[in-house]
C-alpha cells in the first residue's frame, strides 16, 4: 500500500494522513512527500515524521522540465496511489494517463461548484461567500485529464454562516477534509471504490 503525497502548502491534509497512519486507521506506507515549491511547510511535516521529503521547484524548472521530473520521481517510488493534498500544479496528461485511476484529490467545495482553473485555496471560499450559497463543503475525487473533474468519491456538505469570512469557512471545511481524505485512501486500498464511467460505486466491505 505505497502512497506518494503531492503538496504545495501547509500540509494539514498531509498531517491528517500521517495522524491516521499513526493511529492505525490507515495501513499504508507514505513512501514520499513531494512539493512543487520550496518552503512548503508540508515538507517539514514529512521530515518531522521520517518521511522522504522532495522539492521539485516548478518555477525554476519551467512546466516542461517540471512535468518530466515529477513523473520520473513519482514513478521511481512505484506508488499504488498518488494523493494530491493541497497540490496546486495541474498534472500533465502524461502523468494522469500513467497513474489513471490511482490519483485522488481533495477540493474544498462541492464540485462542480467553485472548482476548476483559478479556484484554489481561499479563493474557493471567497467565491462561495460572494455567491451567497447556504451550503458549501469538500469533495474527494479521482483525478482525470480535467481540473477537478474526475469521478467523485466522497462529499461532505458544510453550512455557510452569514458572518463567515473565507478564513472561517476554510477552517470549518478543512476539519471535514481531514476526515474525508483518509477515509477515501482507506476505501481505495480496501478495494471498495469501483469506477464506472463518471460514477464511483462504493462497496460496503
Ligand atoms: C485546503 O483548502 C485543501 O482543500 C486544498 O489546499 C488547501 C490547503 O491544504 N486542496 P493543506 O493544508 O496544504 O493540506
Amino acid at each position: 500500500n505505497r502512497v506518494v503525497v503531492l503538496v504545495s502548502g501547509s500540509g494539514t491534509n498531509l498531517q491528517s494522513i500521517i495522524d491516521n497512519v499513526n493511529s492505525g486507521y490507515l495501513n499504508i506506507d507514505i513512501a514520499a512527500v513531494i512539493s512543487d515549491r520550496p518552503g512548503a511547510y508540508a515538507l517539514e511535516r514529512a521530515r518531522l515524521n521520517g518521511i522522504e521529503a522532495i522539492c521539485i521547484p516548478r518555477k525554476e524548472l519551467g512546466k516542461q522540465n517540471f512535468d518530466r521530473k515529477l513523473l520520473e520521481t513519482v514513478e521511481a517510488f512505484k506508488p499504488d496511489l498518488v494523493v494530491l493534498a493541497g497540490f496546486l500544479t495541474i498534472l500533465s496528461s502524461e502523468f494522469v494517463e500513467r497513474f489513471q485511476g490511482k490519483i485522488i484529490n481533495i477540493h474544498p467545495s462541492l464540485i462542480p461548484s467553485f472548482c476548476g482553473k483559478g479556484y484554489y485555496g481561499e479563493r474557493v471560499h471567497k467565491a462561495a461567500i460572494d455567491y451567497g450559497v447556504k451550503v458549501s463543503g469538500c469533495t474527494v475525487h479521482f483525478v482525470d485529464a480535467g481540473t477537478d473533474t474526475g469521478p467523485i468519491i466522497f462529499q461532505q456538505a458544510v453550512e455557510v454562516k452569514d458572518d463567515d469570512t473565507p478564513e472561517t469557512l476554510a477552517r470549518r471545511i478543512l476539519e471535514h477534509e481531514h476526515r474525508l481524505l483518509p477515509k477515501a485512501i482507506k476505501y481505495f486500498f480496501e478495494g471498495r471504490l469501483k469506477i464506472r464511467g463518471r460514477k464511483v460505486y462504493i462497496s460496503q466491505s
